[in-house]
């Protein structure tokens, strides 16, 4: 350590022209490279020699960085920081990598990551490696914000395969208008909603594959068709379901073999009976299949309402029937109802008449009287 000192301090005197090595890392002036390589380093180290252009800090315990970790790196372009510990990430921790065209963070453990984490001047960054680097799934609404943040108009790769992202947020790339490549697989995906590759204007390639897709609803079916037509597609390894219920996405594989590049190889995964077999072939038998069997559901609706039109037909012919066996019993109880009407109505007509009847209530009144 005191070496390294007085090293520092004999080239503060001899000026930039003095090239040095931090303790623990390996330089090579004529390859412009540093590699600081599984060496438990906690932070960045400081005294990276002016000339590097490829930077490589990993493997060790590094579990912050911010803008203060790259100093007067302005000729890095190369920067891989995989394999640490890293949980958060600072806004403009990579402002001062003036040159910095490819990132690499891959298997790190990020949960805070700051809106302007990976703002780079002049946007000059075309490459981010983030796979495997996102903690759990809290952190995708703080990647989110800093994809839309960071300025990445010029990024041309994203990596973001083996991170468990369960569900794109909308407009996730919509600010990602220059990007050519970018890596989904193996990101629990079991959908693609509305409006979640919005933006993807220029995608040449897109890998969704070993995710938990089942099918492909209309909605996923419109965003991958929202995409450039050039843009290859990736689909393996998806449990794919081949029943009824998954023809439109079956008809869409069908019609876009050339798109989908491992459309040949697909299989399903449900249900047993057709485990392993090719979700193409299977396409063919399930359409037909399908609307057979919409229409067998057809005739049996027709059939139960004809069935239902006989009981209740039946029914009403037996009310009848009992009706008719018991005339005499219903005519007799009519006249009886008659009879019992007409002594009322009669009560009734008497009682008015003698309510009405002006001697009458004077009769009364002068018996009360
Ligand atoms: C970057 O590289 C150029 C050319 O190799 C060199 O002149 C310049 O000093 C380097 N920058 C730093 C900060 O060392
Ligand atoms: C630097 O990154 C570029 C991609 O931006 C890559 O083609 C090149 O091989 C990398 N160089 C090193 C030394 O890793
Ligand atoms: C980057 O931008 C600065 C001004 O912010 C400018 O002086 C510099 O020349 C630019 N560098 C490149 C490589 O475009
Ligand atoms: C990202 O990093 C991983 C592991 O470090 C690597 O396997 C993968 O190829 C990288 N992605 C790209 C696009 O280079
Ligand atoms: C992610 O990790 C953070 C920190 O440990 C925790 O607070 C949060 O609940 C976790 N989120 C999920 C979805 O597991
Ligand atoms: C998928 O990603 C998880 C981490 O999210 C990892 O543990 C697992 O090994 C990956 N699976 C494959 C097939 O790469
Ligand atoms: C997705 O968009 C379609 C048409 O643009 C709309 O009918 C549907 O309701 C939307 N779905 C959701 C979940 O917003
Ligand atoms: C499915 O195919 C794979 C290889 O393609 C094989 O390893 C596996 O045993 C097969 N499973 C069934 C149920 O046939
Ligand atoms: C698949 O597409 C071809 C034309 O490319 C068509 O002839 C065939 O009928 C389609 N199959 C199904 C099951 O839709």
């Amino acid at each position: 350590m005191r070496d390294w000192t007085l090293r520092l301090v004999l080239c503060a005197l001899l000026g930039a022209a003095c090239a040095t090595c931090p303790p623990r890392c390996e330089c090579s002036e004529a390859a412009h490279t540093v590699k600081c390589v599984g060496k438990d380093l906690r932070s960045v180290p400081s005294g990276i020699p002016g000339y590097t252009r490829n930077l490589f800090i990993t493997g060790n315990q590094i579990s912050r960085i911010g803008p203060e970790s790259f100093k007067g790196l302005d000729n890095v372009t190369n920067l891989s920081l995989s394999n640490n510990r890293i949980s958060e990430v600072e806004s403009h921790t990579f402002s001062g990598l003036r040159s910095l065209r490819s990132l690499d963070l891959s298997n790190n453990q990020l949960a805070v990551i700051h809106p302007e984490a990976f703002s780079v001047q002049n946007q000059t960054l075309r490459e981010l490696n983030l796979s495997r680097a996102l903690y759990n799934y809290s952190s995708v609404s703080d990647l989110a914000t800093s994809l839309r943040w960071s300025s990445l108009g010029s990024l041309r790769g994203l990596d973001l395969s083996h991170n468990s992202l369960v569900l794109l947020p909308p407009r996730l790339f919509s600010r990602l208008s220059g990007l050519r490549r970018l890596q989904l697989s193996n990101a629990s995906l079991a959908a693609l909603p509305n409006s979640s590759l919005a933006g993807l204007e220029r995608l040449e390639e897109l890998d969704l594959s070993l995710n938990a897709l089942r099918t492909l609803s209309a909605e996923g079916l419109r965003e991958l068709d929202s995409l450039p037509p050039q843009a290859a597609l990736r689909l393996g390894g998806n449990p794919f379901a081949c029943a009824c219920g998954a023809e439109a996405f079956a008809a869409w594989l069908n019609g876009s073999r050339g798109r989908v590049r491992d459309a040949e190889g697909l299989a399903c995964a449900f249900p047993a009976a057709m485990r392993n077999a090719s979700v193409l072939a299977a396409a063919g038998a399930l359409t037909p299949g399908c609307r057979r069997r919409a229409a067998g559901a057809d005739l049996a609706l027709q059939t139960s309402y004809v069935f239902l039109g006989v009981v209740l037909g039946f029914v009403g012919l037996v009310f009848l029937f009992v009706l008719y066996l018991n005339r005499k019993g219903i005519k007799k109880r009519v006249y009886d109802l008659r009879d019992a009407c007409r002594e009322v109505w009669e009560g009734y007509h008497y009682r008015f008449e003698a309510d009405s009847d002006p001697r009458l209530s004077q009769v009364s009144t002068s018996a009360d009287a």
